[in-house]
Protein backbone atom coordinates (compact mmCIF):
# COMPACT_ATOMS: atom_id res chain seq x y z
CA UNK A 1 0.00 0.00 0.00
CA UNK A 2 1.60 3.24 -0.95
CA UNK A 3 2.10 5.24 1.78
CA UNK A 4 -0.43 8.61 1.40
CA UNK A 5 1.44 11.94 2.16
CA UNK A 6 -0.16 15.45 1.92
CA UNK A 7 2.40 17.38 -0.26
CA UNK A 8 2.56 21.09 1.27
CA UNK A 9 2.60 23.48 -1.72
CA UNK A 10 4.37 25.67 0.99
CA UNK A 11 1.31 28.83 0.17
CA UNK A 12 -2.12 28.94 1.18
CA UNK A 13 -3.71 26.49 -1.29
CA UNK A 14 -6.82 27.86 -3.89
CA UNK A 15 -6.38 24.14 -4.69
CA UNK A 16 -9.57 23.28 -6.45
CA UNK A 17 -9.72 19.42 -5.09
CA UNK A 18 -8.20 17.21 -3.59
CA UNK A 19 -6.87 13.99 -5.20
CA UNK A 20 -4.92 10.69 -5.14
CA UNK A 21 -4.32 10.39 -8.55
CA UNK A 22 -1.33 12.48 -9.89
CA UNK A 23 1.05 14.61 -8.36
CA UNK A 24 3.29 17.14 -10.31
CA UNK A 25 6.13 19.38 -8.58
CA UNK A 26 6.52 21.68 -11.76
CA UNK A 27 9.69 23.24 -10.02
CA UNK A 28 11.95 19.91 -9.84
CA UNK A 29 10.16 18.64 -13.33
CA UNK A 30 8.32 15.51 -11.36
CA UNK A 31 4.97 13.74 -12.36
CA UNK A 32 3.88 10.64 -10.13
CA UNK A 33 0.92 8.91 -11.09
CA UNK A 34 -0.04 7.04 -7.69
CA UNK A 35 2.96 7.79 -6.62
CA UNK A 36 5.06 5.89 -9.75
CA UNK A 37 7.47 8.08 -11.73
CA UNK A 38 5.90 8.73 -15.46
CA UNK A 39 9.57 8.10 -16.88
CA UNK A 40 9.26 4.53 -15.04
CA UNK A 41 5.83 3.94 -16.37
CA UNK A 42 6.00 4.81 -19.68
CA UNK A 43 9.51 2.55 -19.70
CA UNK A 44 8.40 -0.74 -17.69
CA UNK A 45 4.74 -0.46 -18.06
CA UNK A 46 1.88 -0.76 -20.52
CA UNK A 47 -0.82 1.67 -21.19
CA UNK A 48 -4.01 -0.80 -19.95
CA UNK A 49 -1.61 -1.41 -16.78
CA UNK A 50 -1.45 2.39 -16.45
CA UNK A 51 -5.08 2.49 -16.82
CA UNK A 52 -5.63 0.10 -14.15
CA UNK A 53 -3.32 2.09 -12.27
CA UNK A 54 -5.31 5.82 -12.39
CA UNK A 55 -8.51 3.80 -11.89
CA UNK A 56 -7.66 1.73 -8.71
CA UNK A 57 -4.58 3.06 -7.34
CA UNK A 58 -2.69 -0.02 -7.51
CA UNK A 59 -0.40 -2.14 -10.24
CA UNK A 60 -2.55 -5.06 -11.05
CA UNK A 61 -1.57 -8.38 -10.25
CA UNK A 62 -1.25 -10.49 -13.31
CA UNK A 63 -4.38 -11.92 -12.95
CA UNK A 64 -6.14 -8.50 -12.03
CA UNK A 65 -4.43 -7.74 -15.49
CA UNK A 66 -5.73 -10.27 -17.45
CA UNK A 67 -9.32 -9.59 -16.26
CA UNK A 68 -8.84 -5.65 -17.08
CA UNK A 69 -7.17 -6.60 -20.30
CA UNK A 70 -10.07 -8.44 -21.73
CA UNK A 71 -13.07 -6.52 -19.89
CA UNK A 72 -11.78 -3.50 -22.34
CA UNK A 73 -11.13 -5.80 -25.48
CA UNK A 74 -14.79 -6.60 -25.42
CA UNK A 75 -16.17 -3.48 -25.24
CA UNK A 76 -13.95 -1.99 -28.41
CA UNK A 77 -17.39 -2.41 -30.63
CA UNK A 78 -19.42 0.46 -31.17
CA UNK A 79 -23.65 -0.25 -31.40
CA UNK A 80 -23.59 -0.43 -35.24
CA UNK A 81 -26.65 2.23 -35.28
CA UNK A 82 -23.53 4.32 -34.33
CA UNK A 83 -22.60 4.22 -38.00
CA UNK A 84 -24.99 6.58 -39.21
CA UNK A 85 -23.89 9.21 -36.41
CA UNK A 86 -20.53 9.43 -38.83
CA UNK A 87 -22.76 10.08 -42.02
CA UNK A 88 -24.01 13.20 -40.42
CA UNK A 89 -20.44 15.15 -40.75
CA UNK A 90 -19.09 16.60 -43.65
CA UNK A 91 -16.10 14.63 -44.97
CA UNK A 92 -13.90 17.69 -44.13
CA UNK A 93 -14.61 17.67 -40.77
CA UNK A 94 -12.26 18.28 -38.23
CA UNK A 95 -11.86 14.17 -36.49
CA UNK A 96 -12.10 16.99 -33.07
CA UNK A 97 -15.73 18.26 -33.65
CA UNK A 98 -16.37 14.23 -34.95
CA UNK A 99 -15.08 12.71 -31.83
CA UNK A 100 -16.56 15.60 -29.27
CA UNK A 101 -20.44 14.71 -31.18
CA UNK A 102 -19.40 11.36 -31.16
CA UNK A 103 -18.65 11.00 -27.80
CA UNK A 104 -21.68 13.10 -26.29
CA UNK A 105 -23.55 10.45 -28.79
CA UNK A 106 -22.24 7.87 -26.56
CA UNK A 107 -24.49 9.01 -23.60
CA UNK A 108 -27.79 8.43 -25.60
CA UNK A 109 -26.75 4.98 -25.95
CA UNK A 110 -25.90 4.57 -22.27
CA UNK A 111 -27.33 7.59 -19.69
CA UNK A 112 -30.35 5.66 -19.18
CA UNK A 113 -28.66 2.35 -17.89
CA UNK A 114 -26.35 4.03 -15.81
CA UNK A 115 -26.65 5.21 -11.93
CA UNK A 116 -23.15 7.07 -11.31
CA UNK A 117 -23.76 6.31 -7.57
CA UNK A 118 -23.27 2.55 -8.25
CA UNK A 119 -20.07 1.51 -8.51
CA UNK A 120 -20.22 -1.42 -10.80
CA UNK A 121 -22.00 0.64 -13.66
CA UNK A 122 -19.39 3.52 -12.79
CA UNK A 123 -16.94 0.80 -13.43
CA UNK A 124 -18.58 -0.24 -16.90
CA UNK A 125 -18.46 3.65 -17.93
CA UNK A 126 -15.19 3.88 -16.87
CA UNK A 127 -14.34 0.13 -19.43
CA UNK A 128 -16.57 1.23 -22.07
CA UNK A 129 -15.22 4.60 -22.59
CA UNK A 130 -11.30 3.60 -22.41
CA UNK A 131 -12.22 0.89 -24.76
CA UNK A 132 -14.54 2.38 -27.30
CA UNK A 133 -12.40 5.45 -27.89
CA UNK A 134 -9.67 3.99 -30.01
CA UNK A 135 -13.09 2.24 -31.93
CA UNK A 136 -14.38 6.26 -32.57
CA UNK A 137 -11.13 7.77 -33.03
CA UNK A 138 -9.82 5.35 -35.68
CA UNK A 139 -13.44 6.19 -37.53
CA UNK A 140 -12.91 9.79 -37.15
CA UNK A 141 -9.91 8.83 -39.09
CA UNK A 142 -11.16 7.00 -41.38
CA UNK A 143 -14.26 8.77 -42.45
CA UNK A 144 -12.24 11.88 -42.97
CA UNK A 145 -9.85 9.81 -45.01
CA UNK A 146 -12.98 8.95 -46.78
CA UNK A 147 -11.98 5.02 -46.53
CA UNK A 148 -14.00 2.05 -44.83
CA UNK A 149 -14.49 1.77 -41.45
CA UNK A 150 -11.92 -1.21 -39.99
CA UNK A 151 -13.48 -3.08 -37.03
CA UNK A 152 -11.75 -4.33 -34.01
CA UNK A 153 -9.99 -7.57 -33.24
CA UNK A 154 -9.63 -8.90 -29.59
CA UNK A 155 -6.57 -10.91 -30.39
CA UNK A 156 -4.96 -7.53 -30.61
CA UNK A 157 -3.42 -5.63 -28.17
CA UNK A 158 -4.91 -1.85 -27.00
CA UNK A 159 -2.12 -0.08 -29.56
CA UNK A 160 -2.13 -2.62 -32.73
CA UNK A 161 -5.95 -2.60 -32.38
CA UNK A 162 -5.99 1.11 -32.74
CA UNK A 163 -3.00 1.22 -34.99
CA UNK A 164 -4.73 -1.45 -37.35
CA UNK A 165 -8.47 0.02 -37.52
CA UNK A 166 -6.17 3.65 -38.79
CA UNK A 167 -4.50 2.46 -41.19
CA UNK A 168 -5.47 -1.09 -42.63
CA UNK A 169 -7.34 -0.96 -46.08
CA UNK A 170 -9.06 -4.28 -47.28
CA UNK A 171 -7.00 -4.55 -50.03
CA UNK A 172 -4.38 -5.68 -48.25
CA UNK A 173 -2.98 -7.60 -45.22
CA UNK A 174 -2.11 -4.81 -42.27
CA UNK A 175 1.55 -5.72 -41.40
CA UNK A 176 2.89 -3.34 -38.23
CA UNK A 177 6.37 -2.59 -37.06
CA UNK A 178 6.34 -3.72 -33.41
CA UNK A 179 8.70 -0.46 -33.01
CA UNK A 180 5.79 1.60 -34.07
CA UNK A 181 3.14 -0.21 -31.40
CA UNK A 182 5.43 0.40 -28.56
CA UNK A 183 5.75 3.80 -29.40
CA UNK A 184 2.43 4.15 -29.73
CA UNK A 185 1.51 2.42 -26.55
CA UNK A 186 4.15 5.12 -24.29
CA UNK A 187 2.37 7.93 -26.19
CA UNK A 188 -1.16 6.68 -24.85
CA UNK A 189 1.12 6.53 -21.08
CA UNK A 190 2.38 9.84 -21.67
CA UNK A 191 -1.09 11.45 -22.07
CA UNK A 192 -3.13 9.77 -19.67
CA UNK A 193 -3.56 12.03 -17.09
CA UNK A 194 -2.07 15.44 -15.69
CA UNK A 195 -3.60 16.45 -12.33
CA UNK A 196 -6.07 19.45 -12.58
CA UNK A 197 -5.50 20.70 -16.38
CA UNK A 198 -7.94 23.03 -18.05
CA UNK A 199 -9.98 19.91 -19.79
CA UNK A 200 -9.72 17.66 -16.38
CA UNK A 201 -11.55 20.47 -14.09
CA UNK A 202 -14.08 20.92 -16.88
CA UNK A 203 -14.79 16.89 -16.25
CA UNK A 204 -14.93 17.39 -12.89
CA UNK A 205 -17.13 20.21 -13.12
CA UNK A 206 -19.82 18.83 -15.40
CA UNK A 207 -19.40 15.40 -13.46
CA UNK A 208 -19.99 17.67 -9.94
CA UNK A 209 -23.48 18.19 -11.55
CA UNK A 210 -24.48 14.20 -11.77
CA UNK A 211 -24.35 14.83 -15.26
CA UNK A 212 -23.45 11.23 -17.27
CA UNK A 213 -19.47 10.28 -17.77
CA UNK A 214 -20.09 10.14 -21.35
CA UNK A 215 -21.44 13.96 -21.94
CA UNK A 216 -18.77 15.33 -19.30
CA UNK A 217 -15.82 13.43 -21.38
CA UNK A 218 -17.41 15.00 -24.07
CA UNK A 219 -16.84 18.33 -22.68
CA UNK A 220 -13.22 17.49 -21.87
CA UNK A 221 -12.56 16.96 -25.30
CA UNK A 222 -14.16 20.57 -26.31
CA UNK A 223 -12.20 21.97 -23.47
CA UNK A 224 -8.64 19.95 -24.80
CA UNK A 225 -9.17 21.06 -28.46
CA UNK A 226 -7.83 24.53 -27.71
CA UNK A 227 -4.72 25.54 -29.23
CA UNK A 228 -3.49 26.81 -26.05
CA UNK A 229 -3.96 23.03 -24.29
CA UNK A 230 -4.52 19.82 -26.52
CA UNK A 231 -4.50 21.43 -29.46
CA UNK A 232 -0.75 22.54 -29.04
CA UNK A 233 0.69 19.30 -30.84
CA UNK A 234 -1.15 19.95 -33.94
CA UNK A 235 0.00 23.91 -33.63
CA UNK A 236 3.30 22.95 -32.69
CA UNK A 237 4.16 20.99 -36.20
CA UNK A 238 2.74 23.42 -38.34
CA UNK A 239 5.39 25.93 -36.44
CA UNK A 240 8.24 23.72 -37.04
CA UNK A 241 6.79 23.54 -41.01
CA UNK A 242 6.46 27.17 -41.36
CA UNK A 243 10.21 27.43 -40.23
CA UNK A 244 11.58 24.94 -42.53
CA UNK A 245 15.35 25.27 -41.75
CA UNK A 246 17.43 25.42 -38.93
CA UNK A 247 18.32 28.67 -41.05
CA UNK A 248 14.91 30.19 -40.22
CA UNK A 249 14.99 30.07 -36.05
CA UNK A 250 17.20 33.38 -35.72
CA UNK A 251 14.10 34.84 -37.60
CA UNK A 252 11.52 33.06 -35.55
CA UNK A 253 12.81 33.82 -31.99
CA UNK A 254 12.68 37.25 -32.89
CA UNK A 255 8.82 37.39 -33.98
CA UNK A 256 8.27 35.40 -30.27
CA UNK A 257 10.30 38.13 -28.55
CA UNK A 258 7.98 40.70 -30.64
CA UNK A 259 5.47 38.85 -29.16
CA UNK A 260 3.99 38.28 -33.13
CA UNK A 261 4.26 33.93 -31.99
CA UNK A 262 4.02 31.89 -29.31
CA UNK A 263 6.63 28.90 -29.35
CA UNK A 264 4.14 26.11 -29.46
CA UNK A 265 5.36 23.03 -27.22
CA UNK A 266 7.08 25.35 -25.01
CA UNK A 267 5.88 26.94 -21.91
CA UNK A 268 3.48 25.43 -19.23
CA UNK A 269 1.38 26.58 -16.22
CA UNK A 270 2.66 24.34 -13.61
CA UNK A 271 6.23 23.04 -15.33
CA UNK A 272 8.52 25.98 -14.48
CA UNK A 273 10.87 23.28 -15.49
CA UNK A 274 11.18 20.87 -18.34
CA UNK A 275 8.16 18.39 -18.41
CA UNK A 276 9.52 15.22 -17.61
CA UNK A 277 6.93 13.66 -20.54
CA UNK A 278 8.98 15.53 -23.11
CA UNK A 279 11.82 13.91 -22.65
CA UNK A 280 10.05 10.46 -22.74
CA UNK A 281 8.27 11.83 -26.16
CA UNK A 282 11.99 12.98 -27.86
CA UNK A 283 13.33 9.63 -27.07
CA UNK A 284 9.88 7.77 -28.48
CA UNK A 285 10.66 10.99 -31.74
CA UNK A 286 13.80 8.92 -32.31
CA UNK A 287 12.91 5.33 -32.40
CA UNK A 288 9.52 6.53 -34.36
CA UNK A 289 12.24 7.90 -36.81
CA UNK A 290 14.14 5.12 -37.00
CA UNK A 291 11.92 2.44 -37.28
CA UNK A 292 9.98 4.44 -40.19
CA UNK A 293 13.63 5.22 -42.27
CA UNK A 294 12.62 9.10 -41.56
CA UNK A 295 16.33 9.29 -39.04
CA UNK A 296 16.96 12.53 -40.84
CA UNK A 297 13.70 14.12 -40.84
CA UNK A 298 13.96 17.94 -41.97
CA UNK A 299 11.78 18.88 -39.24
CA UNK A 300 13.35 17.26 -36.07
CA UNK A 301 16.82 19.00 -37.16
CA UNK A 302 14.58 22.06 -36.59
CA UNK A 303 12.68 20.91 -33.38
CA UNK A 304 16.15 20.00 -31.52
CA UNK A 305 18.29 22.85 -33.10
CA UNK A 306 15.23 25.18 -31.86
CA UNK A 307 15.04 23.88 -28.56
CA UNK A 308 19.29 23.79 -27.77
CA UNK A 309 18.59 27.93 -29.13
CA UNK A 310 15.34 28.60 -26.38
CA UNK A 311 17.34 26.89 -23.76
CA UNK A 312 20.03 28.90 -24.07
CA UNK A 313 17.61 32.39 -25.18
CA UNK A 314 17.55 34.93 -21.72
CA UNK A 315 13.77 35.56 -22.89
CA UNK A 316 12.40 31.58 -22.53
CA UNK A 317 15.41 31.53 -19.37
CA UNK A 318 13.78 34.43 -17.25
CA UNK A 319 10.13 32.86 -18.13
CA UNK A 320 11.40 29.54 -17.26
CA UNK A 321 9.72 28.43 -20.74
CA UNK A 322 10.50 24.79 -21.53
CA UNK A 323 9.16 21.97 -23.99
CA UNK A 324 6.37 20.42 -22.57
CA UNK A 325 4.69 17.26 -23.74
CA UNK A 326 3.55 18.68 -27.21
CA UNK A 327 7.21 19.62 -28.65
CA UNK A 328 7.94 16.67 -29.82
CA UNK A 329 4.83 14.63 -30.04
CA UNK A 330 3.67 16.04 -33.65
CA UNK A 331 6.73 14.88 -35.63
CA UNK A 332 6.43 11.55 -33.57
CA UNK A 333 2.81 11.24 -35.24
CA UNK A 334 3.45 12.90 -38.54
CA UNK A 335 6.48 9.99 -38.78
CA UNK A 336 3.62 7.28 -37.40
CA UNK A 337 1.38 8.23 -40.46
CA UNK A 338 -1.03 10.44 -38.73
CA UNK A 339 -2.53 14.03 -40.26
CA UNK A 340 -2.08 17.03 -37.89
CA UNK A 341 -5.77 17.04 -37.25
CA UNK A 342 -5.57 13.43 -35.65
CA UNK A 343 -2.89 14.60 -33.17
CA UNK A 344 -5.12 16.40 -30.27
CA UNK A 345 -8.00 13.27 -31.10
CA UNK A 346 -4.82 10.67 -29.86
CA UNK A 347 -4.47 13.04 -26.80
CA UNK A 348 -8.35 12.72 -26.25
CA UNK A 349 -7.80 8.95 -26.50
CA UNK A 350 -5.25 8.73 -23.78
CA UNK A 351 -6.32 11.06 -21.77
CA UNK A 352 -10.14 9.40 -21.31
CA UNK A 353 -8.78 7.30 -18.21
CA UNK A 354 -7.07 10.40 -16.50
CA UNK A 355 -10.65 12.27 -16.89
CA UNK A 356 -12.53 8.71 -15.76
CA UNK A 357 -10.56 8.24 -13.07
CA UNK A 358 -10.77 11.70 -12.04
CA UNK A 359 -14.89 11.41 -12.67
CA UNK A 360 -14.69 8.37 -10.36
CA UNK A 361 -12.54 9.97 -7.70
CA UNK A 362 -14.79 13.45 -6.96
CA UNK A 363 -18.26 10.87 -7.18
CA UNK A 364 -16.98 8.38 -5.00
CA UNK A 365 -15.91 11.44 -2.57
CA UNK A 366 -18.89 11.34 0.05
CA UNK A 367 -18.29 15.17 0.55
CA UNK A 368 -18.71 15.68 -3.28
CA UNK A 369 -20.70 18.85 -3.92
CA UNK A 370 -22.00 20.48 -7.20
CA UNK A 371 -18.72 22.89 -8.69
CA UNK A 372 -19.66 26.79 -8.02
CA UNK A 373 -16.55 29.09 -8.69
CA UNK A 374 -17.31 32.12 -7.28
CA UNK A 375 -16.14 35.89 -9.20
CA UNK A 376 -14.70 39.07 -8.07
CA UNK A 377 -17.45 41.60 -9.64
CA UNK A 378 -16.11 44.42 -11.19
CA UNK A 379 -19.34 45.43 -12.89
CA UNK A 380 -21.82 48.86 -12.29
CA UNK A 381 -23.14 49.40 -8.87
CA UNK A 382 -27.07 48.81 -8.46
CA UNK A 383 -28.99 51.39 -10.47
CA UNK A 384 -32.78 52.25 -11.74
CA UNK A 385 -33.96 51.17 -15.08
CA UNK A 386 -34.18 53.75 -17.87
CA UNK A 387 -37.47 53.42 -20.23
CA UNK A 388 -36.31 53.32 -23.96
CA UNK A 389 -38.40 56.72 -24.29
CA UNK A 390 -36.19 58.71 -21.91
CA UNK A 391 -32.74 56.59 -23.40
CA UNK A 392 -32.52 59.64 -26.26
C1 LIG B 1 -0.79 21.16 -22.26
O1 LIG B 1 -2.30 22.02 -17.66
C2 LIG B 1 -1.78 20.99 -18.17
O2 LIG B 1 -1.23 20.14 -17.49
C3 LIG B 1 -1.85 20.91 -19.69
C4 LIG B 1 -1.11 19.72 -20.27
C5 LIG B 1 -1.79 18.43 -19.93
O3 LIG B 1 -1.13 17.38 -19.98
O4 LIG B 1 -3.02 18.45 -19.70
O5 LIG B 1 0.22 19.67 -19.79
C6 LIG B 1 -1.08 19.78 -21.78
O6 LIG B 1 -1.70 21.91 -22.47
C7 LIG B 1 0.65 21.60 -22.42
C8 LIG B 1 0.75 23.08 -22.88
C9 LIG B 1 0.52 23.09 -24.38
N1 LIG B 1 0.40 24.45 -24.89
C10 LIG B 1 1.40 24.98 -25.63
O7 LIG B 1 2.48 24.43 -25.86
C11 LIG B 1 1.04 26.33 -26.23
C12 LIG B 1 2.24 27.29 -26.05
N2 LIG B 1 2.36 27.53 -24.62
C13 LIG B 1 1.64 28.64 -24.10
O8 LIG B 1 0.57 29.14 -24.74
C14 LIG B 1 1.77 28.81 -22.61
O9 LIG B 1 3.01 28.41 -22.23
C15 LIG B 1 0.73 28.15 -21.74
C16 LIG B 1 -0.66 28.47 -22.18
C17 LIG B 1 0.91 26.66 -21.75
C18 LIG B 1 0.94 28.69 -20.36
O10 LIG B 1 0.72 30.09 -20.48
P1 LIG B 1 0.96 31.04 -19.24
O11 LIG B 1 0.28 30.49 -18.05
O12 LIG B 1 0.68 32.45 -19.66
O13 LIG B 1 2.52 30.89 -19.02
P2 LIG B 1 3.32 31.76 -18.11
O14 LIG B 1 2.47 32.49 -17.12
O15 LIG B 1 4.40 30.87 -17.59
O16 LIG B 1 3.97 32.87 -19.11
C19 LIG B 1 5.04 33.60 -18.63
C20 LIG B 1 5.51 34.47 -19.79
C21 LIG B 1 4.43 35.33 -20.41
O17 LIG B 1 5.15 36.44 -21.00
P3 LIG B 1 5.13 37.88 -20.27
O18 LIG B 1 3.69 38.36 -20.37
O19 LIG B 1 5.56 37.61 -18.83
O20 LIG B 1 6.11 38.72 -21.04
O21 LIG B 1 5.96 33.63 -20.86
C22 LIG B 1 5.20 33.91 -22.01
C23 LIG B 1 3.91 34.51 -21.54
O22 LIG B 1 3.35 35.31 -22.58
N3 LIG B 1 4.98 32.62 -22.68
C24 LIG B 1 5.37 32.34 -23.91
C25 LIG B 1 5.02 30.99 -24.12
N4 LIG B 1 4.42 30.52 -23.02
C26 LIG B 1 4.39 31.52 -22.12
N5 LIG B 1 5.98 33.10 -24.86
C27 LIG B 1 6.24 32.47 -26.04
N6 LIG B 1 5.94 31.18 -26.30
C28 LIG B 1 5.33 30.41 -25.38
N7 LIG B 1 5.01 29.14 -25.66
Amino acid sequence: QSDAFTYDPGFTSTASCESKITFIDGDQGVLLHRGYPIDQLASQSSFLETCYLLLHGELPTAAEYETFENTITRHTMLHAQFDRFFDGFRRDAHPMAVMTGAVGALSAFYHDSLDIHDAQQREISAHRLIAKMPTIAARAFKYSVGQPFVHPKNNLSYAENFLRMCFAVPAEDYVVDPALVRAMDRIFILHADHEQNASTSTVRLAGSSGANPFACIAAGIACLWGPSHGGANEEALNMLREIGTPEKIPEFIAGVKDRRYKLMGFGHRVYKNYDPRAKVMQTSAYEVLAATGRENDPLFQVAKELEAVALKDEFFIERKLFPNVDFYSGITLSAMGFPTTMFTVLFALARTVGWIAQWKEMIEDPGQKIGRPRQLYTGATQRDFVPLSQRG
